[in-house]
């Protein structure tokens, strides 16, 4: 049977359904009832979650937690989380209560503009080129008044316009380069119809525009957090060798690419979740962040780490262009829930909430490597999650817990170990 289909948008939801089981799946009734078991009941809420994409069948769940304790700027927070990963809200919740013990995080925002590109194609003369531009320049302004206005009344709008020639790259090629602020809102939607009134103001016989978009990469949108304490304050058994190893993964991650993915990787974990769960846009914050991580030409770490007479201290620096206002910030009640929970944050203080989650992460990542290993925390989870489907009772997963200490844990190890208990009763 063919698979391919024409005008599938124009087909009913449950049309859809029926041909993707009947085209896919050989049993048809599980498929059909395993898509509508996520449906929601409340036919208003399903429609507003159909209407955000296209080909809606059905919502896929992701888990949301909350970490709370989190002290940043001497503001606690509790911190929602989207995220299937297990251990990354158990880790920042643990990481938020042990630093809000030595001073909480301290975060700042050191710059919030944002790019966005008209790229076209010139193959005249260059001063003549300029001469057309300048005299453009209060034109664009004019064409781009009625988007603007808004944006103007709450402090952000477009802050330059510059030509740039960008010919040594690839010949004939030129940029309007526009810097904006978009004050609390991410600012996609509005960065693109500013650059497309520019275009359209700029296009002219001899431009040849090619497109106009924003940039996802957004070096000077850039946020830093940290924390600092003395060594001794760390606590544990041996601060000054915690201290040391923990200095040295991050030199490791500073200078080796491979381990630098992962772990910045570990730090989306935290940044990822907040981003999710307030309805901005991961995978433009993913590409920015990473493009960051190269722009030296050496994909390296987002955290920094510095021992200075006994002090530790410990930071990132992101550039994150996130949303608190407009797209799904305000439409998903989740991703509303999720900023009220955050006392409705300035995107500034998102940004400073975010890198703070991502810090966090890596602190948990980095303690758990360079002290017990990271299996160790992940077996706990294991195990438990094992006890749970067995219907353990407490004083047996203690028993249990207890008895896996050191062991490695695997599901007929802990079905053993929990029948025999239960067989000596
Ligand atoms: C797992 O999701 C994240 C870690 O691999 C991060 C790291 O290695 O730093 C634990």
């Amino acid at each position: 049977m063919s698979k391919m289909i024409s005008g599938f948008s124009k087909l009913t939801k449950e049309e859809k359904i029926n041909w993707l089981a009947t085209n896919y799946f050989t049993d048809q009734t599980e498929i059909i009832s395993t898509i509508k078991k996520y449906w929601n009941s409340d036919e208003l809420l399903q429609q507003l979650h159909d209407d955000f994409i296209e080909n809606t069948i059905s919502n896929f769940y992701l888990p949301y937690g909350v970490a709370p304790n989190f002290l940043i700027n001497n503001t606690s927070y509790t911190i929602p989380m989207v995220i299937e990963e297990s251990s990354v809200v158990a880790a920042a919740s643990l990481v938020a209560k042990f630093w809000s013990t030595r001073g909480g995080f301290k975060a700042e925002v050191l710059s919030t503009t944002k790019i966005g590109q008209v790229h076209f194609m010139y193959d005249g003369d260059k001063s003549e080129l300029i001469q057309y531009f300048n005299s453009k320049k209060e034109l664009f302004k004019i064409a781009t008044a009625s988007i603007t206005k808004n944006m103007e009344k709450r402090g952000g709008g477009i802050l330059d316009i510059q030509l740039i020639d960008k010919t040594e790259k690839l010949s004939n090629y030129y940029q309007i380069h526009v810097t904006f602020e978009t004050v609390d809102s991410m600012g996609a939607n509005f960065i693109n119809s500013c650059l497309e009134a520019i275009a359209k103001e700029f296009r002219s016989d001899a431009v040849e525009i090619v497109m106009s978009i924003l940039s996802n990469y957004v070096p000077e949108c850039l946020v830093r957090a940290e924390v600092s304490c003395t060594i001794e304050e760390l606590g544990g058994k041996n601060p000054q060798q915690f201290a040391k190893k923990f200095h040295q993964a991050v030199q490791i991650a500073s200078v080796e690419p491979h381990r630098a993915v992962t772990h910045n990787k570990g730090i989306m974990n935290g940044i990822d979740a907040v981003v999710l769960a307030t309805g901005n846009d991961f995978r433009a914050i993913e590409a920015g962040v990473h493009a960051y991580a190269s722009r030296s030409g050496h994909y390296t770490s987002l955290t920094h780490c510095e021992i200075t007479n006994g002090v530790f201290r410990f930071w990132i620096e992101v550039p994150l262009a996130v949303g608190t206002v407009g797209g799904l910030t305000s439409l998903h009640p989740l991703a509303k829930l999720s900023l009220g929970m955050l006392q409705q944050p300035s995107a500034k203080e998102l940004m400073m909430i975010m890198a703070t989650a991502g810090l966090a992460q890596n602190f948990a990542a980095l303690r758990a490597l360079t002290t017990k290993g990271i299996q160790h925390g992940h077996m706990k989870m294991h195990l438990m999650n094992i006890l749970n489907q067995l219907g353990a009772n407490d004083q047996e997963k203690t028993v249990i817990a207890n008895y896996f200490e050191g062991k490695t844990v695997t599901h007929s190890a802990v079905v053993d170990k929990f029948e025999e208990i239960r067989n000596t009763k």
